[in-house]
Order: structure tokens, then sequence, then C-alpha cells
């Protein structure tokens, strides 16, 4: 280990060069998954379809800044329920947004659909009462509902669950529309308000971000799940050529490129990947975004760290009681991207954490390994979310643009975005900068409010586009 202050058992060293080769993704490696990538795209627009859904939107222009309007947006991610009451002002590309965020609690992921429905409507219902008085009096408002997860939509205010993912297991709603089950809920409340568009996320940030800035070309989430959208011709949808669509008319695809590789052809997956797969609620599912996600980082940390203490020729942690880190899923990324930022001189935030979270008093060679560990499973991620976006970038021939991307792991990971840059580069072959300051042909930014904003700007697109008897 370079900088390395400790005294490394031999046994300890040694694992470390094993786990170090299992985690490490090098750039012919990135390539061929790129190049697969780019295939299992093309795929999943076919008639028959791949493991990456490639769903079709019907969110079917970018928005040109000029969109007015007052909206709901109601955001329905992985970890919290969002509502918001967004108006797009009369001023170019400006908006007012007052949101709540309320917490979705554990239970509900796993409980009944019933009981989903219900609280969500409960936090909609408190948030329009709140800001608009009593329910009966009000107007019908317009909602865009973010909903991401994987749904087929032959409409835009339409979604057919196709599985869930990041750990939800609720019952009795894959494979149906959930809009109704949603507007039943609010109906029996006495709430005037219906679905005009279900969105995804990503397709949200794709469109939030290019309402400011127009060389946005894909909308990615790398929070809790992963995934992402861009605009695709309707002429390279062959699954939509029943509908007649002029070729060049565009359509978002929200890829769900979670779904990648899930037959398993091509991404390095370590032994630990496959305990994560396996316990899952969904097991052969979600491949890709098993490596990357939020949702996983953390426990595949957690994993590697039992799985050495439980390996007797290894001694970490030795004599120590570790029933606190036995247990699944204790440790989320933000653990990991704390560990990634303590400084490197005595990792003192490390050991208090470990100490004070797991019970377990760590040497310094064994803080180092910790941090090692999480550098290698955080740039693990970040490398392989370039392949994703280089894929789509090759595909759709974009020699420069910039990509939108939301999310945990984005926002807060310490040097995803760096990390990240550097595999696009060994991926799409740039020649080295002149200029350190200046921009990668691709840029990776952080994207504007999708769920919310890019929700409204998706309902305000959808009113015009009936006002003009286009659906
Ligand atoms: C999961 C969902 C997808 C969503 C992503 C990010 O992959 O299936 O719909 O966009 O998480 O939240």
């Amino acid at each position: 280990m370079t900088g390395s202050k400790a005294e490394f058992p031999k046994d300890l060293l040694a694992q470390i060069k094993y786990i170090e080769e299992i985690f490490t993704v090098e750039t012919p490696k990135l390539k061929e998954i790129t190049d697969h990538f780019i295939n299992e795209l093309a795929k999943g627009l076919s008639v028959e379809g791949g493991s990456i859904p490639m769903n079709p939107t019907w969110v079917m222009s970018y928005p040109d800044g000029y969109e007015t309007g007052t909206f709901l947006a109601l955001d329905m991610g992985g970890t919290n329920l969002r509502v918001c009451e967004i108006t797009l002002t009369d001023q170019k590309s400006e908006f007012d947004i007052i949101q709540s965020k309320y917490r979705m609690p554990d239970e509900l992921k796993t409980g009944s659909s019933e009981e989903l429905w219900e609280y969500i409507a409960d936090c909609l219902h408190q948030f329009v009462e709140t800001h608009h008085g009593d329910c009966s009096k009000l107007e019908s408002m317009p909602l865009g509902f973010t909903f991401s997860y994987p749904a087929t939509q032959n409409y835009i205010d339409e979604g057919i669950l196709q599985r869930w993912t990041k750990g939800f297991d609720i019952s009795g709603v894959e494979g149906q529309n959930v809009v109704p089950m949603f507007e039943a809920a609010l109906a029996k409340r006495g709430v005037p308000i219906k679905v005009t568009a279900l969105i995804n996320d990503t397709t949200g940030t794709l469109i939030a971000s290019a309402y400011t800035d127009t060389k946005m070309k894909i909308g990615c989430i790398f929070g809790t799940g992963c995934n992402a959208a861009y605009m695709e011709n309707a002429g390279s949808i062959p699954k939509l050529a029943h509908m007649n669509l002029p070729p060049d008319t565009p359509m978002a695809i929200n890829c769900e490129w979670g779904a990648f590789d899930n037959e398993h052809k091509v991404l390095p997956r370590t032994p630990y990947d496959l305990i994560i797969d396996r316990d899952s609620p969904r097991p052969g599912q979600q491949a890709f975004e098993k490596m990357i996600a939020g949702l996983y980082l953390g426990e595949i940390f957690r994993l590697v760290l039992v799985d050495l203490h439980d390996n007797k020729d290894i001694h970490i942690f030795e004599g120590q009681d570790i029933a606190a880190l036995r247990r699944p899923y204790s440790l989320d990324a933000s653990f990991l991207s704390a560990v990634e930022e303590d400084p490197f001189e005595n990792l003192q935030e490390t050991y208090d954490s470990f100490a004070a979270r797991l019970n377990i008093k760590c040497t310094l060679p064994e803080l180092e390994f910790i941090r090692r560990l999480a550098e290698l499973i955080g740039t693990r991620a970040a490398r392989l979310s370039a392949c994703g976006v280089a894929a789509v970038c090759k595909k759709k021939g974009y020699q420069s643009c910039h990509v939108g991307a939301d999310g945990s792991v984005f926002n807060k990971y310490p040097h995803f975005k760096a990390r990240g840059a550097v595999a696009l580069r060994e991926i799409l072959d740039w020649p080295a900068k002149s200029n350190p300051k200046e921009e990668d042909p691709v840029e990776i930014l952080a994207a504007e409010d999708g769920s919310g904003v890019g929700a409204a700007l998706i309902a305000a697109l959808t009113l015009k586009r009936v006002k003009e008897g286009n659906m």
C-alpha cells in the first residue's frame, strides 16, 4: 500500500493484494463492458428485448425554457418521499419551489400495497392542506409523479410496475398500473388531484438539466439506485414501430440500466457481489446496480470485513466481538464516505466510528486496510458507472455533451465524480488535456432537481401536447 505507515502482518498484506485484484477494473475491461453495454442498449429497444428494459417514457421534447404554470410533484425515490409545489415563472428557465420531505418508513418497503398508497396519499394530503387549506375548496392541480422504478408506459399517465428494485418488495403491485391505486387513495381523502405524468427520476433529471443547459443529453442517478435516461429517435426504437411515429420523433428512454448484465457475461463480479445478489429480495436482477448503487456499497464493504475475520488464516479484528458488524445492511454508503474522507494521518474518525458503532477497536494496519477497501469499492463503482455513460454517448455518436447527474453517491461520495471522469477518459481514448481547467468532451455535472422541477416540467410539456392535440 503506497503511503502506508503501518506494519502489516503478512497474512493481511497478501489479502490486501487479493482484494485489490478482484475489485480493480482496468481499462481494457472497462472498454469490454462498454462495448457489451452498447449492444445491450440496442437489444433493449428491439422487439425481442434484452435485459435492460429501455422503457419509452412518452416524454417527447426538451423544454424551451418558456414553460409556465404551477404544478405539484411527488417524488417516491428509494429513501425519502418528497412533495413539492413548483411554479415555472414567466422568466426564462426560472422557477419557485416549496417542498416537504417525509421519511419513507422501512416497514413500508416490504409491507402491503394498500399501506404504501395510503401513506403516500396522506403525505400529499397533508402538504396540500398546509399550503392551500381545505382540500374540498381546492381546484385540481396537475401532478408529476416521480415513480423511480421500472415501469411500462403505454401513455405518460400510466406506469405498470415491471418489478421492484432498491430493496422494495411489496406484493400486489408488480404487473399493475400504479396510477389508479394512488389516485384511489387520494380520492378517498377528497384530494382533487390527478396524475398528469408519471416519470422516472432519470427522465426528470434529463429534462430539468436540459431546461437550464442545452448541452445536457443524458440524465443519470447515482443514489440508492443507479440508472440513466436519454433522448432517442423513434426510428431507432423497433419496439415502437407499430405506433408509426415519424422516425425523427424524439422519445426519452428510461434505460433502467441497473439491470445491465443480469445474464453475467461481462461484469467482474466478486464473491461478495454474489452474496449481495443471493441475499437480496430479487436475486438475479439489477446486476450492475448492485455493484454501484448507494444501497449496496456499505454492504459490500461489510461482507468483505466479516469474511476476512471469519477466515482463520487472516488475523483481522482478532479476539474482538464482531456481532454488530454481522448485521446485514448495518453500514450505509455514508459510513463508507466518512471512511474515505477521514484524513489519512491517523484515521482517527474511522477508529472512533468502528469503536462507537461496531464496538471494534482497530489497529493501525486494520484502519489502513479499511481505508483501502473503501477506496477500492468507491472507485470500482465510479469506474463501472462511466461504462454506462460512455455506452450511451457512443451509441448516439455524442463526441461532446453534458451529462446531468444527481443522487447521494454522486453528490456526497468523495471523489466519485473525479474517478468517473478518469474512467471516461480511458474508455473514450481522449488525448491528455493541455490545460487542466479545460472541460472534458463529455462532462458529468450536478443536475437540476429532476424529481421535483423535472416532474413539473414534464407535466407542463404533457399539458401543452394535450392542448395541441398531439397525444
Ligand atoms: C433503480 C430504479 C430506477 C431508478 C434508479 C435510481 O434503478 O429501478 O427506476 O431510476 O433506481 O433511483
